[in-house]
This record gives structure tokens, C-alpha cells and sequence, in this order.
């Protein structure tokens, strides 16, 4: 069965050999799909059931096998592995029990600012990161009741939506919170699943996970997308918890829209596409870029619930990362990504793989790809030969790795990493890379790392009509032509009006995105930093 084939016309290619290109100067026929093409949603996520609200429901599995995991998790699409939790210590957990057992913990509390005659100096506090934490052994927000009994109002921006959550709840950050040895003793009841027994995936799931808790009815966050580069689970501990999510949309500069807690509803832009309730024991799974909102049913004896939130090392969702690269490049919390940790699966960890819009150098790149890792030249790459590749020191699998202690088992790693590279590629599900889809991935990888090198110098001149004509001018790439939006977001609105010519950043180097981690936050601050200048000026004229 041919897996990603979707089916769809291709009438686009007509227009785009014709099509004067500028930047790029590609000949689309020797692509399959143009490198702007994205899968719609249904076609990537074929056959889903809608509920009753219209919403699609995800992929469920119960004691999945370690392939049938291996095997959806890599699609991307969110699952729920309904029975995750079955035989885990911390299953069942209140929170009250998480407090009696680890009173010297420190945890957020979201919202906390909505909470009425909220005080600080009444509280035990710490500072972390500038934002403030409480003590799960001692927080009452009233000062009287114990904060697992105690509903806090969520956001007040949320009222008007009886789905969206209404109650703040809690997260702890064991993994960056904590001395080695408290946190030794968080760890030591964590288990990992019977499909994901391994000391990569375990090394990695009891070092990642944090802890939500919910005390009350419809507690939950506001739809966001994560800021990370990986596949995120959430376990349910205890409670039943109900989910939205929603794919990141088409994206374009001018569509970037804030990500974090809420902004997509704030952007009009919040139209979930799956939901679901995830009961006590499920686990549910999704890949970069999906947003998600989460609201707990009324506990029927009205414990606290809680659940961890945690990441896996192998799989990754590297067939959704490949048929949305395009969008999820502009992503606001995950755009970052793109360079920093997926590029290796497109340039097959090769080092001095430059993003350039010239056909020749990327059929250079390509040359050198198939000559260094196809051993036996039949322009076709297995994963024996991708494993032979990435152990060689030449090679930058080993280099930056997320995680040192990863080498203790370099094998299993150069395994795992060479399986999702190959299928990063492999569009008919054979587990090789044909020359024909390296080549559509390495042209897909070069034009997104491209387009957003070339949009960022016109963002950062503040050039708005640059910045449109240039978007327009990639429609050949694209599936269907750009409909440009007539309102961007505030903080893009604000680098417009600095007048076109006026940089925002002196330099881009270090930029490779407009990720909010290393542009809209930064550019906020030096945006304001300009009008404070422009002003003094004026001032001494
Ligand atoms: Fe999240």
C-alpha cells in the first residue's frame, strides 16, 4: 500500500514550469510533489471517525506491540494508548499524595494572577526563571485550604467558550526544578512502557517528565503549542481529561500568529480538528506543532487528578515533519526546530550541507549524499548503509546529540537514528531512500530553510510589500496561491509601522527562524528599544 501517496491533482506543475522564478530556479518535473506542496487533513489523516461536536477522533491502541507503536508514532498523527498507565506506580496518584510524598517540590501555578486577593508575601515562593513557584508541601492560596482542595480561576479570556478550561491548574518541573537526589526520588517509581523498554527511550522518558495537576472541575491550559522539537506524551495518573486539538494551519509569514497560552484564540485562528476524552491510565501522543487545550471532567470523589507529561527518544514523527515542513517552519514556538534539530534527517547528517535556491548546488548535494552513504552505488539508501554512515566520525549523527549520556549506547542510538533518518525519506513505506525521494526532501528542506532566510532580511527591514511580493512570488511552489491576510499580528503590525528601511536587528546571524525564542521575543524588545530612540531624537529636534 503506498503510504503517503495523496492522491491528489497535480495541475499545479503546468503553471510552475512556466512561472518565472526569481530565487529558486528549479525545474519542477523533476519533482513529485513541488516543495511547498502540504497533505490537506484528511488526506493525511485518513478515515477518522467525527464525534458528536464534529471532531475528529485520534488513533487508539491498547498494549500496543513495540512495531505497532514504532509504526504510528513515526505518521505523527496524535494517538492515544488507552491502557499506558496499567501497571504503574504513580497510577492513581492524587495530588495530595504527590504532596505527602515530595512536600519539598515547587511547582507553577498557571493563572495564578487571576486568583482574587492573591498576595505573595503570604505565600512560600520561590523565583524561577522570573516566574514564581509554590511549595507542594505548604501552598494553601486562601491560607486556608490546602491548594489540591482549592479551585483558582483559569483565564479570564476564556469565558466565553464553555470548552475552554475555567480552573488553573498546576505544573511541576521535576526535571530542571529539583536537586539530584530529590529528583533521584521522583524518579526511582517512574516506569517505562512494556513498547518503549529500552535504556535510550527509558533514560529519556524518566528525565523528561513533569507533573500536571488538576485540582476540581474543567481545570486545564488554554490551546498552545509546545516549544519543543519532539513528540510529547501525557499520562493520565488520575482523572479523566478532555482534549482539543488543532494541526498547525497553511502558514505564511504574514499568517504567524502567537502560539503560546491562548494566542490562537486571541488570532481567530482556533478551529480544533480532533477531541477526545483521555481517561485515567491513557497516554496521548502527538508530534511538533499540534496545538492542544485540556479540561478535566468533575472527579467523582473530587480528588485532584493528575498526569506526567513526558518525551520518548525514538520514534519521532518523522513523516509528519517531512509532509509539513513547510508550515511548521513558520511556527512561532517550533519553527526553530527547522535548523537546529530536523535538518540532520534531510541532509542525512552530512557536514557543510548549505541551504541554497540553486538547482545545481542541490544536485551537488545530492551527489554527495548518495556518494558517501549509498555503499554499493545502486541510488538507493538502506538503513544497514545509513548505520555504516552515521558511526563514521565524519558524519555529524554523534556530534550533538540531546543527550551525552545517549553514547553509553551508541549502537541502539546509531540504530534508531538511522531508521528515522530512512524514514524521514521513504514516502512508499519500503524503509529505503530512492534517489527520487531524497531528492524531493533535499529540494523540500532547501527551499523552506531558504524561503525563511530570504523572508527574515525583508521582516527585519520592516518591508511589508517585500515581504508579500516575496511570499506570492513562491504560489508556483505552493499547492494552491497564498491568500494573504489583511491583519497580521500586533508585534509584526509594529515592526511595519518603524517605516521600511528600519532594522529591527542590526544583524541576523544566530536568526534562523521566527520562532518566539529567537525573534518575536527578542524583536519585541528591540522594536521598543527603536520608538524609545525615534523619540529621544524627536525630543532634541
Ligand atoms: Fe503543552
Amino acid at each position: 500500500m503506498a503510504r503517503r501517496c495523496y492522491c491528489c491533482a497535480f495541475s499545479v506543475f503546468a503553471v510552475a514550469v512556466a512561472a518565472e522564478a526569481t530565487l529558486f530556479d528549479l525545474d519542477l518535473s523533476s519533482l513529485t510533489k513541488p516543495p511547498l506542496w502540504e497533505p490537506s487533513f484528511e488526506e493525511y489523516f485518513p478515515g477518522r471517525e467525527k464525534n458528536e461536536m464534529g471532531l475528529t477522533s485520534p488513533v487508539v491502541l491498547s498494549k500496543p506491540t513495540r512495531e505497532e507503536f514504532l509504526f504510528h508514532a513515526r505518521r505523527g498523527y496524535p494517538i492515544v494508548v488507552a491502557d499506558w498507565a496499567e501497571d504503574m506506580k504513580y497510577t492513581g496518584w492524587s495530588c495530595q499524595d504527590f504532596a505527602e510524598a515530595f512536600p519539598f517540590g515547587y511547582m507553577k501555578a498557571e493563572y495564578i494572577d487571576a486568583l482574587p486577593g492573591f498576595k505573595r508575601k503570604h505565600h512560600d515562593i520561590k523565583v524561577i526563571d522570573g516566574e514564581l513557584r509554590f511549595k507542594l508541601g505548604s501552598f494553601k492560596p486562601d491560607r486556608k485550604t490546602w491548594w489540591y482542595n482549592f479551585s483558582r480561576p483559569a483565564s479570564e479570556r476564556y469565558k466565553d467558550d464553555p470548552l475552554k478550561p475555567k480552573q488553573g491548574p498546576y505544573v511541576w518541573h521535576v526535571k530542571d526544578e529539583l536537586s539530584p537526589k530529590e529528583k533521584l526520588q521522583v524518579q526511582e517509581r517512574f516506569e517505562a512502557p512494556e513498547f518503549l523498554q529500552d535504556p535510550l527511550n527509558k533514560a529519556k522518558m524518566n528525565r523528561s517528565f513533569e507533573v500536571w495537576f488538576s485540582p476540581g472541575a474543567h481545570s486545564g491550559a488554554g490551546a498552545h503549542n509546545d516549544g519543543y522539537c519532539e513528540s510529547v506524551v501525557s499520562l493520565q495518573l488520575r482523572g479523566d481529561k478532555r482534549w482539543r486539538k488543532m494541526m498547525l494551519p497553511k502558514m505564511s509569514f504574514l499568517d504567524s500568529f502567537d502560539e503560546f497560552d491562548g494566542g490562537v484564540y486571541e488570532a481567530k485562528k482556533w478551529e480544533p480538528d480532533l477531541g477526545f476524552l483521555n481517561s485515567a491510565k491513557g497516554a496521548v501522543i502527538w508530534p511538533p506543532g499540534y496545538l492542544h487545550e485540556t479540561s478535566t471532567l468533575p472527579p467523582p470523589d473530587g480528588k485532584c487528578g493528575s498526569a506526567l507529561t513526558l518525551q520518548y527518544a525514538f520514534p519521532q514523527p518523522v513523516q509528519f515533519l517531512r509532509a509539513f515542513l513547510p508550515r511548521l517552519s513558520m511556527s512561532a514556538e517550533v519553527g526553530h526546530c527547522v535548523a537546529m534539530t530536523w535538518s540532520g534527517y534531510a541532509t542525512m547528517q552530512l557536514r557543510g550541507i548549505i541551504p541554497s535556491p540553486k538547482e545545481k548546488k542541490m544536485k551537488e548535494q545530492l551527489k554527495k549524499i548518495l556518494s558517501l552513504v549509498d555503499l554499493n552505488q545502486d541510488e538507493e539508501i538502506t538503513v544497514e548503509e545509513t548505520k555504516t554512515w552515521f558511526a563514521k566520525g565524519e558524519s555529524l549523527a554523534l556530534q550533538s546529540l540531546p543527550d551525552p549520556e545517549f553514547l553509553q549506547h551508541k549502537d541502539l542510538l546509531i540504530m534508531y537514528m538511522a531508521e528515522d533518518t530512512v524514514a524521514y525519506h521513504d514516502m512508499n513505506d519500503d524503509m529505503k531512500i530512492s534517489k527520487q525521494e531524497l531528492w524531493d526532501s533535499l529540494v523540500q528542506w532547501n527551499v523552506v530553510r531558504v524561503r525563511m532566510q530570504e523572508g527574515l532580511k525583508l521582516l527585519n527591514r520592516a518591508d511589508r510589500q517585500g515581504l508579500e511580493a516575496f511570499e506570492q512570488s513562491l504560489d508556483y511552489l505552493r499547492r494552491e496561491p497564498l491568500k494573504l491576510p489583511s491583519t497580521v499580528r500586533p508585534e509584526m503590525q509594529d515592526i511595519f509601522k518603524l517605516g521600511k528601511g528600519t532594522k529591527v536587528f542590526k544583524s541576523l546571524k544566530g536568526i534562523t527562524s521566527i520562532s518566539d525564542s529567537e525573534f518575536w521575543s527578542p524583536a519585541r524588545d528591540a522594536v521598543e528599544d527603536l520608538k524609545r530612540r525615534k523619540r529621544a531624537q524627536r525630543k532634541e529636534l
